[in-house]
Formats: C-alpha cells, sequence, structure tokens
C-alpha cells in the first residue's frame, strides 16, 4: 500500500463565485465575475452564478456530506464584496457570519478548513478605480485580509492569500477571457505585480496579528517542456516558464523576480515602472506553506510572431486527454513537485487542486459512475506519493472539486465534481470517484 504521512490532509476544493449563488443577499456587493458573467458573450450560454450551487443556504447538508464521505479538509474561498461590497471598510456582519458558521460546521465535523483569501471575485467598486492595474487594490486586500484573520484567525489555521494569480493576472487582462475581460499584456504584468504585492501585504497582516496557523499562496503551476530540442523551442520554453510560474514563485519565495523575465517583459511592455522600491520586500514576507494548482503541462513552440514568442501546444499526439482535451499527465506532477523543491527549497507544499472534467450523467441506476475520474486522481496520487518518495515536503492533497459547479467562462457545461449537482432541483448526487476519494482519505493512502 502507498501509505501517506502521518497528518496527510485529504481534502477537496471550491471556490466562492463558483457555489455560492445568493449574490443579492445579506448585503454582498456585486464582484467583477458578477458583472463579466452577465456581459453578454463573456460565459457559455450566458451562464452566471447567481445561484450556482446555492451553496449560501446549502453550507450546512454539503458540510454534512463531506463529513459522511470522510474527507479531511475543505478548501473554500471567501467572496470579498460580502466582506466589503464596496471592496472597503468596516466589514459587513451578516457576510461575515456565513463564513463563521461555516468554519464551525466543519470544525465540529472533524475537517479542517483550508481559506482561500481571493479567488477572483473582486469588489467591482474596486474595478471602478481600476481593480488590479491600481496599486491602492493591493492595500484594500491588505485590510480585506486582516478583517478576515480577525474573524476566523482562531478557528482556521490554514491560509491562502490568492488562488492562482497568474489566471487572475493573464487570463483577466492580457487573454481577456477572465474578469475583467482586458486584452492588454502590459495590464497583464502590471496586475501581476499589483496582486503579487497584496500578498505581501496579507502575508503581513497575518504576522503582525501573531496568529497561530500557517499562509501562504496557491498559483498554478504548468510544467513546461520544448516541443524539439532547439535551441529556439528551449529558449521559448525559459520565457513560457518564466511567464507562469518564475514571476510567480520567485518573488514569494526568493524576494525577488526572475532576471530574465524582468528583462524580457521590459522589452516586450516597456519600463517596469510600477515596480516601486521596497515592494519585492514585501512579496517576499516568508510564507509557511506553498499551494500547488496542478491540472496539465504546456509544450511550446518558438513563434517569433506571437507577443510572447512561443505557441503553445495543448496536445502533443498521442497523448490521452479528458473530454476538454485537457492533456493527462501525471508523471508531470513528479516531475513539477521535484522541480520545486530543487529551486524553492523545503516549503510545506500542497496540492491544493488537481481533477478533471468528464461527461458526467446520471445512470438508469440513479448514480454517476465515472472510473476515468477515479483513475485520473489515483495516478496523481501515485505521482505524488513517489515525490514525497523522493524526499518533497508534501502535506496535503485537495481534489477539485468537491462539487460540479460554475466553471467560469465555459459555465455550467464542464462537471469537474466528486459530487454530481443537478441544477434543477440542487440535489447532490455522489460519484463514485466521492466515495472512492473518502476511502482514500480514511485508509490514508492507495493500494499499489
Ligand atoms: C482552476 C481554478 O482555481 C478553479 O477555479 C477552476 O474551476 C479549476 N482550476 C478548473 O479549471
Amino acid at each position: 500500500m502507498m501509505r501517506f504521512p502521518e497528518g496527510f490532509l485529504w481534502g477537496v476544493a471550491t471556490s466562492s463565485y463558483q457555489i455560492e449563488g445568493a449574490v443579492h443577499e445579506d448585503g454582498r456587493g456585486e464582484s467583477i465575475w458578477d458583472r463579466f458573467a452577465r456581459t453578454p458573450g463573456n460565459t457559455l450560454n450566458g451562464d452566471t452564478g447567481d445561484v450556482a450551487c446555492d451553496h449560501y443556504h446549502r453550507y450546512a447538508e454539503d458540510v454534512a456530506l463531506m463529513a459522511d464521505l470522510g474527507y479531511g479538509a475543505y478548501r473554500f474561498s471567501v467572496a470579498w464584496p460580502r466582506i466589503q461590497p464596496d471592496g472597503r471598510g468596516p466589514a459587513n456582519q451578516k457576510g461575515l457570519d456565513f463564513y463563521r458558521r461555516l468554519v464551525a460546521r466543519l470544525l465540529e465535523r472533524g475537517i479542517t478548513p483550508m481559506v482561500t483569501l481571493y479567488h477572483w471575485d473582486l469588489p467591482q467598486a474596486l474595478q471602478e478605480k481600476g481593480g488590479w492595474l491600481n496599486r491602492d487594490t493591493a492595500e484594500r486586500f491588505g485590510e480585506f485580509a486582516a478583517l478576515m484573520f480577525d474573524a476566523l484567525g482562531d478557528a482556521v489555521k490554514l491560509w491562502l492569500t490568492h488562488n492562482e494569480p497568474w489566471c487572475a493576472s493573464m487570463l483577466g487582462h492580457f487573454r481577456g477571457v477572465h474578469a475583467p475581460g482586458m486584452k492588454d499584456l502590459r495590464a497583464g504584468v502590471i496586475s501581476s505585480h499589483h496582486i503579487l504585492l497584496s500578498h505581501g501585504r496579507a502575508v503581513t497582516a497575518y504576522r503582525d496579528g501573531n496568529y497561530r496557523g500557517q499562509i501562504g499562496i496557491a498559483p498554478n503551476l504548468l510544467p513546461n517542456y520544448p516541443l524539439t530540442d532547439s535551441a529556439a523551442d528551449r529558449e521559448a520554453t525559459r520565457i513560457s516558464d518564466g511567464y507562469v510560474n518564475r514571476w510567480f514563485l520567485d518573488p514569494v519565495l526568493k524576494g525577488s523576480y526572475p532576471a530574465d523575465m524582468l528583462a524580457f517583459y521590459t522589452q516586450v511592455v516597456g519600463p517596469l515602472d510600477f515596480i516601486k522600491e521596497g515592494d519585492l520586500a514585501a512579496m517576499g514576507a516568508p510564507v509557511d506553506l506553498l499551494g500547488i494548482n496542478y491540472y496539465r503541462r504546456r509544450t511550446i513552440e518558438a513563434d517569433p510572431t506571437s507577443e510572447l514568442g512561443f505557441r503553445v501546444h495543448d496536445i502533443v499526439p498521442g497523448t490521452p486527454t479528458t473530454v476538454t482535451g485537457s492533456e493527462i499527465v501525471p508523471e508531470c506532477l513528479y516531475d513539477l513537485l521535484l522541480w520545486v523543491k530543487a529551486n524553492y527549497g523545503d516549503v510545506p507544499l500542497y496540492i491544493t487542486e488537481n481533477g478533471m472534467v468528464r461527461d458526467d450523467r446520471i445512470g438508469p441506476d440513479g448514480q454517476v459512475h465515472d472510473p476515468e475520474r477515479v483513475d485520473f486522481l489515483r495516478r496523481h496520487v501515485a505521482a505524488a506519493y513517489r515525490a514525497i518518495e523522493a524526499g518533497v515536503n508534501l502535506r496535503g492533497f485537495f481534489a477539485w472539486s468537491f462539487m460540479d459547479n460554475f466553471e467560469w467562462a465555459f459555465g455550467y457545461s464542464q462537471r469537474f465534481g466528486l459530487v454530481y449537482v443537478d441544477y434543477a432541483t440542487q440535489a447532490r448526487i455522489p460519484k463514485d470517484s466521492a466515495r472512492w476519494w473518502g476511502q482514500v482519505a480514511r485508509r490514508n493512502g492507495l493500494d499499489e
């Protein structure tokens, strides 16, 4: 049997906008995702998170289901506009109460909470002032973080500042496929800087409050491989790695931006004058843990005609993929974990997301059989196990997602859940993978 270290956390993950619904309730303000999703053309079928999984009203039954299934930990995010509807000022008590009730429920059922402070739902009021392009948003985030630590710092011991800062900055400001929907590389780089700065502000607020827990960040990391062994492809791969991985890891874990990327961005977007003295020191405030969201790899080909100088091959012919064309490459998770250790040292790691989309349907027996998802997770967990054997300091593994939910621009069309959600009735139907994941958690491991 592959038995994991004692105390290893087996969890499931979600985020506020993707599951909560109740967007007008109890004083919640508007977020950039409310605005983006309501704007025609931005999401498949015009789907929004208005109702989502109605988790805001069903959190107690959702926690009960997690407990029954045997999960040890739950990673969720806080909707900033529930706490500060305008992105500033005192906390909205009803917003805090919701998360207090949720955490109390989790603890009652023996489930360890892990809280993400920002999973992309910025208060729209802050967007009106420039959002992440405005340096002041980093200060606002520090204050929001302090409100959350004050409310939950005794009960919650595991904190993440940001979820996937590359997506928030680059998909939101450069690729235009996420809120706020901008398409400008310079804006992508500026927003990434302010997001990283806000991370530093939150970590500092946590230290200042003397809380007894651990805090870190959860970037999406994508191992990059050159398409061919040519010098051009290898060079392009280095830039791609800098763009998605090192630009976010280096400031947090080394207190500096990678020199090659500073030079590269200066060349392609102009002077990086938004980086001020002291910023890197703030961003590099020591963290206690690193979350890693891992789904796939990137295969890179040099392409001088593209803005970044490369082209991503999503699928290398012959590689198995999910129904949405995402390569299934668990061995790359092993490579990634060893790369993180080799380059960034032994900071405790958590896989904060891993999972897959499947064309799940309720069968004639009323159940959802998803053997591909069980296989997917089994192989990724096995890769994580091998990494631990090779000396990687991995402390937990969270499957994305606890239940089917609003998959951003893809709306409700993509089901990532271990639990099936029938959106017409809001019934929760555990898939086979949901029960299997509970067994893994209970046994703290897998059969060979
Ligand atoms: C990344 C994000 O953190 C999450 O919100 C998203 O639903 C999953 N991965 C799947 O794409």
